[in-house]
């Protein structure tokens, strides 16, 4: 067997018999047991980021498409790099230079690219729902993989923050059954209402067994999620009395191209009583896990100390994001 013969047999071996899907739309459409298949398959696929030769053949002849209608640093490159490193080949689609600007719509626009032959749409938009538009029948037949739609979900961003968490705690499945997550404490903080983030984030957290608590203004926190999941969900207005009970704490960027109205006085006054400082820090379990999604807005939701701290997986759940997004288009487009 040749080395590309035996990586692709190695790669292929990966095919968690729980995963039968096409499509990833939102954490909220899947059980605990697909989402640890997503999770387990990215754990094998972090070995490939560390080769000298960083790439497997397991989508290769396979063409990923990003569609992404809104701006993203960090999501459209680890798509772009993830494809790549499977071996597909990767088409940026330029949105502001494409015929969207002469009214076309999104469906004509996704069929018109798949009609060239594509294998997957990876969509971000602003408009929730537009990913399950092209799912649906009379959509597009190829795979479509939600990378952010309105304020509704994140599935890849909520993925590889439960596969963050997962390492950083030494969750196993084997040694937790199905909940591998029971025992554990997080705490979401801020534009919880604006946030597909957070949406994603609570699916999966709960669906795995956490306890979470969501924290913010009352303006931005609604109780939808507390009838949706009455035994994982607490709400908070008060970060200093929850801060000291929490093992992971994921801040949310204030999202004010999403705010409606003012949802609190003034910056200032968010930052002091939500921002994560060095001094509410200091009240917190030594071991606290920092996440935050990104872009940040330093000096608002989190303190450039403590973004940068010994505390903060931040730039871990980037990394992260390659494998798990590997893992993602590896069970939704590779697998026969
Ligand atoms: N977390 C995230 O979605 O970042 P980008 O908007 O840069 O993709």
């Amino acid at each position: 067997m040749t080395e590309i013969e035996n990586q692709k047999s190695k790669i292929e071996n990966l095919a968690p018999r729980t995963w039968t899907r096409k499509h990833l739309l939102g954490l909220e459409d899947l059980s605990a047991e697909e989402i640890l298949a997503v999770l387990d398959t990215a754990r094998t696929l972090t070995e490939v980021s560390r080769r000298s030769i960083k790439k497997v053949p397991a989508l290769r002849g396979k063409v990923c498409v990003n569609l992404f209608f809104e701006d993203s640093t960090r999501t459209k490159t680890s798509f772009s790099l993830a494809a790549q490193r499977l071996s597909a080949d990767v088409l940026d689609f330029s949105v502001s230079t494409s015929s969207v600007s002469k009214g076309e719509t999104l469906r004509d626009t996704a069929r018109n690219i798949e009609a060239m032959g594509v294998d997957a749409i990876i969509i971000r938009h602003k408009s929730s729902g537009a990913p399950h538009l092209l799912a649906r029948p009379g959509g597009v037949n190829c795979s479509v993989i939600n990378a952010g739609d309105g304020s509704h979900e994140h599935p890849t961003q909520g993925l590889l923050d439960l596969f963050t968490i997962r390492e950083h705690r030494h969750l196993k499945t084997e040694a937790s059954g199905l909940k591998p997550f029971s025992a554990l404490h997080v705490a979401i903080v801020g534009d919880i209402a604006n946030s597909r983030v957070a949406r994603s984030n609570i699916h999966g957290l709960a669906k795995l067994g956490a306890k979470i608590t969501l924290v913010g203004p009352a303006t931005l926190v609604p109780g939808d999620f507390k009838k949706l999941y009455p035994d994982h969900i607490t709400i908070s207005h008060d970060l200093d009395s929850v801060l000291p009970t929490v093992d992971v704490v994921n801040m949310l960027r204030i999202q004010f191209e999403r705010l409606t109205s003012a949802a609190f006085p003034s910056v200032r006054e968010y930052s002091r009583f939500f921002g994560l400082t060095k001094t509410r820090l200091a009240a917190a379990k030594k071991d606290l896990l920092i996440l935050h999604p990104g872009p940040m807005n330093r000096g608002l939701e989190i303190t450039s100390d403590v973004a940068d701290s010994a505390n903060s997986a931040i730039l871990q759940q980037v990394a992260n994001g390659l494998a798990v997004r590997m893992a993602v288009l590896y069970l939704c487009v590779g697998r026969p």
